[in-house]
């Protein structure tokens, strides 16, 4: 088996540096704080916000969610967004993906203040990334580049091979990877699911990065020998024999795809809380920007 890098760690090394920070604020009488909004009762999503208010209260952030239901009206949920944007308590404002069929994504992430965009989905924020000068990083690719950062892997020089192209992850996984720097400097590809023979690519990888929600999609024989492999995926399958009767699994053949590669990232306890931890981090750095004077 390949070394299993694991996320609880990096993310406990992450929280570590954030609680100066959070202390150099506390003693401004400063107190960072998030408001997450979920629409709907998708159990996958109410677990994410658990574990994301969880974390928030342990750095010691305020944290509040607002769980609207099922059938909110688009124009409900963007005036709780913008009430939540006008509140100086929250630093960070952020709507839980997926919402329900009738409401738009891209009309609700475009509402959140910038300034409060700690997901970095508003397209200022998504702008600014393309272009180089971001403000905030999205959290799970920069989970992703902090756990190749902080294991020994930096991605430059490297061939990245990305497999997924969500508007969450993908996409901008590879812009950040592929970026001018010591952070970035890959030789980035991007598949999905309309590649043809995507074993043919995932086996040039120097660095696999699998980010689909389909179990099982990768397996060992599309994987070269001595990669690093991040699996981003979190699917719920059936387990009569789980407490729960479900457990989850990544994207990857985890078991066999660990013989051939150097390191891989498990599910759970992989990416997802790193995540986390970077969440934190954009809701510290945002509290740090607004508690700056305007210039
Ligand atoms: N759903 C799954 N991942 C995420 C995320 O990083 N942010 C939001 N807002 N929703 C998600």
């Amino acid at each position: 088996m390949g070394r299993i890098l694991s996320g609880e760690e990096i993310a406990a090394q992450i929280k570590a540096e954030l609680r100066t920070r959070v202390a150099d604020l506390a003693r401004k009488g400063i107190v960072p704080g998030l408001a997450i909004v979920r629409v709907g009762e998708d159990p996958s999503s109410a677990s994410y916000v658990r574990q994301k208010e969880r974390a928030a209260q342990g750095l010691g952030l305020l944290s509040t969610t607002t769980v609207l239901p099922t059938r909110t009206s688009e124009d409900e949920l963007l005036a709780v967004v913008s009430s939540l944007n006008e509140d100086p308590r929250f630093h960070g404002v952020l709507v839980q993906l997926p919402l329900p069929p009738d409401l738009s994504p891209e009309r609700v992430c475009g509402t959140v203040a910038p300034a409060k965009d700690v997901d970095c989905l508003h397209p200022e924020n998504i702008g600014r990334l393309v272009r180089g000068d971001p403000y905030l990083l999205p959290c799970t690719p920069h989970a992703v580049q902090q756990i190749l950062h902080r294991s020994g892997y930096p991605p430059a020089g490297k061939h990245v091979v990305i497999v997924g192209r969500s508007a969450l992850v993908g996409r901008p996984l590879s812009i950040l990877l592929s970026q001018k720097g010591p952070a970035g400097d890959a030789t980035v590809t991007l598949c999905h699911s309309a590649t043809p023979d995507l074993g043919a690519f995932t086996h040039q990888a120097d660095i696999l990065v699998v980010a689909v929600g389909r179990p099982r999609l990768v397996t060992a024989d599309m994987v070269r020998a001595g990669a690093v492999v991040i699996d981003v995926g979190v699917n719920r399958v059936d387990d009569p024999t789980a407490p729960k009767g479900y457990r989850l699994v990544g994207d990857t053949e985890y078991e066999a795809v660990g013989k051939v590669a150097a390191a891989i990232t498990p599910v759970p306890g992989g990416v997802g809380p790193v995540t986390v931890a970077m969440l934190l981090g954009n809701t510290v750095a945002a509290c740090e920007a607004q508690a700056q004077p305007a210039r």
